[in-house]
């Protein structure tokens, strides 16, 4: 008889958006009977990493705590990696999962492969074809790929994107992206915020744009005019309120500061919990980020999304009409917002749900890709 073990599986995340994308495949490796599942923070992320953990109800078994006001990408990558590296030698997993393209992806992968570990790449192929747009992102991203076992690939076209790289196709697998399956978890029609300026802004006679920008790249000029055009249009529009629940860099903070404060009818509020956040996407007019899962959160919704920067690793939002490229000038910014703004018909072209990123059951689909086919290897070793 062919006894065997548990296929064990080390989950690795750090920051808020690696924790919401990859808290539905949490809960579906605790669930699995066939898998024994630990969960490894490096909190490149502290506080809005906690705020997600509350959220969905996790409890990491290792918690490197790493984050440091000020990090530098050097710093994150080298204490990120002498924490995994005594994580990975005590559990001695059989495959670690990291998600995305952060600091933390790039410092498990390469600590996982350095110790001969397999690796699971969940939100794999995502490319803009700029290595400094995102930055550092896009690099994560593709230095994780080369030592990939599984790629987990959200969309056919992070498929292609992988094929014409020359993956072998038998690592990829199209999945969904897992956002979608935490997005579901957490909308609901009668959401209260409980929460003063939330609960009390006027959703339906006012034109509440939901503005978040935090991207490396946009630090400085670029973020100066996306604020700046922002202001712009509160000036010119009456009815336009803006919510900016602001990330915690104070380097995105004093220049946000410097150019919205004053304005009546813009909120700039710490950040928010997943699930108000999720709800206040699902009651905006209209959504200006420069954020990847937000892009993908805001078309599920049927909210117009104008992405404030020069290229994209997500044009499925843009080909299927709900994302628009606003790029990072400060009149086309102004611009996009205000057409959106005044003309409806242009307005009701965008404001459609569609759903190019996934069904709600992409965290099912991996599970079980990880079952099957590690399951089986397994079996091989026992047999031989
Ligand atoms: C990181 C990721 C980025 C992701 C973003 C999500 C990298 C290189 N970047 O960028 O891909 O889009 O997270 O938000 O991995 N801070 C706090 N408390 C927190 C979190 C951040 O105070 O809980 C402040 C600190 O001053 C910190 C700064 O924000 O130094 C930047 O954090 P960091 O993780 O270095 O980069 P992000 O811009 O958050
Ligand atoms: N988000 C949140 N609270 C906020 C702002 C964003 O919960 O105040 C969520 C958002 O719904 C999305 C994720 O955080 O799922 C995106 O994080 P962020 O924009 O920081 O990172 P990115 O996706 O650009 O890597």
């Amino acid at each position: 008889m062919i006894v065997l073990r548990k296929i064990k599986v080390l989950t690795i995340f750090g920051t808020r958006p690696e924790a919401i994308k990859m808290a539905p495949i949490v809960k579906k490796l605790d669930e699995n009977q066939c898998i024994e599942h630990k969960v490894c923070v490096t909190a490149q992320h502290r506080e809005m990493l906690d705020q997600v953990l509350r959220i969905f109800n996790i409890t990491p078994d290792y918690d490197l705590n790493i984050f440091e006001p000020g990090q530098t990408l050097t710093q994150i990558t080298i204490r990120a990696m002498e924490g995994l590296e005594r994580v990975i030698i005590d559990f001695n997993p059989d495959l670690i999962l990291v998600q995305g393209d952060t600091t933390t992806v790039f410092a498990g992968a390469l600590t996982s492969f350095y110790h001969k570990v397999k690796i699971g790449h969940v939100e794999a192929g995502l490319r803009s074809g700029n290595l400094y747009s995102p930055y550092p992102e896009e690099a994560n991203r593709k230095l994780t790929g080369v030592i990939t076992d599984f790629h987990f690939a959200p969309t056919e076209k992070n498929k292609q994107n992988l094929l014409r790289e020359g993956y072998d196709e038998e690592k990829i697998y199209v999945t969904g992206n897992t956002v979608i399956d935490a997005l579901l978890y957490v909308v609901s029609e009668d959401y209260r915020f409980n929460d003063e300026l939330l609960d009390n802004l006027d959703y339906k006679n006012k034109k509440i744009i939901l503005l978040t920008s935090h991207r490396r790249e946009n630090l400085g000029r670029p973020m100066e005019n996306i604020f700046s055009a922002v202001r712009d249009v509160v000036l010119k529009n009456e009815d336009v309120e803006v919510v900016f629940p602001i990330h915690l860099n104070p380097k995105v903070r004093e220049i946000a500061h410097r150019i919205l404060d004053g304005l009546d009818r813009v909120h700039i509020i710490e950040p928010l919990e997943y699930l108000p956040f999720a709800n206040l996407i699902a009651r905006s007019y209209l959504v200006v980020t420069d954020s990847g899962g937000i892009q993908e959160e805001a078309p599920s919704l049927g909210k117009p999304v104008l992405v404030v920067r020069k290229e994209t690793e997500r044009p499925e939002g843009i080909e299927a009409g709900t994302a628009k490229l606003a790029g990072i000038d400060r009149e086309n910014i102004f611009k996009e917002i205000d057409i959106l703004v005044n003309d409806v018909n242009e307005y009701k072209k965008m404001a459609n749900a569609v759903n190019p990123y996934g069904d709600g059951k992409a965290s099912d689909r991996i599970v079980d890709i990880i079952v099957k086919r590690l399951g089986t290897e397994l079996k091989m070793q026992k047999l031989r």
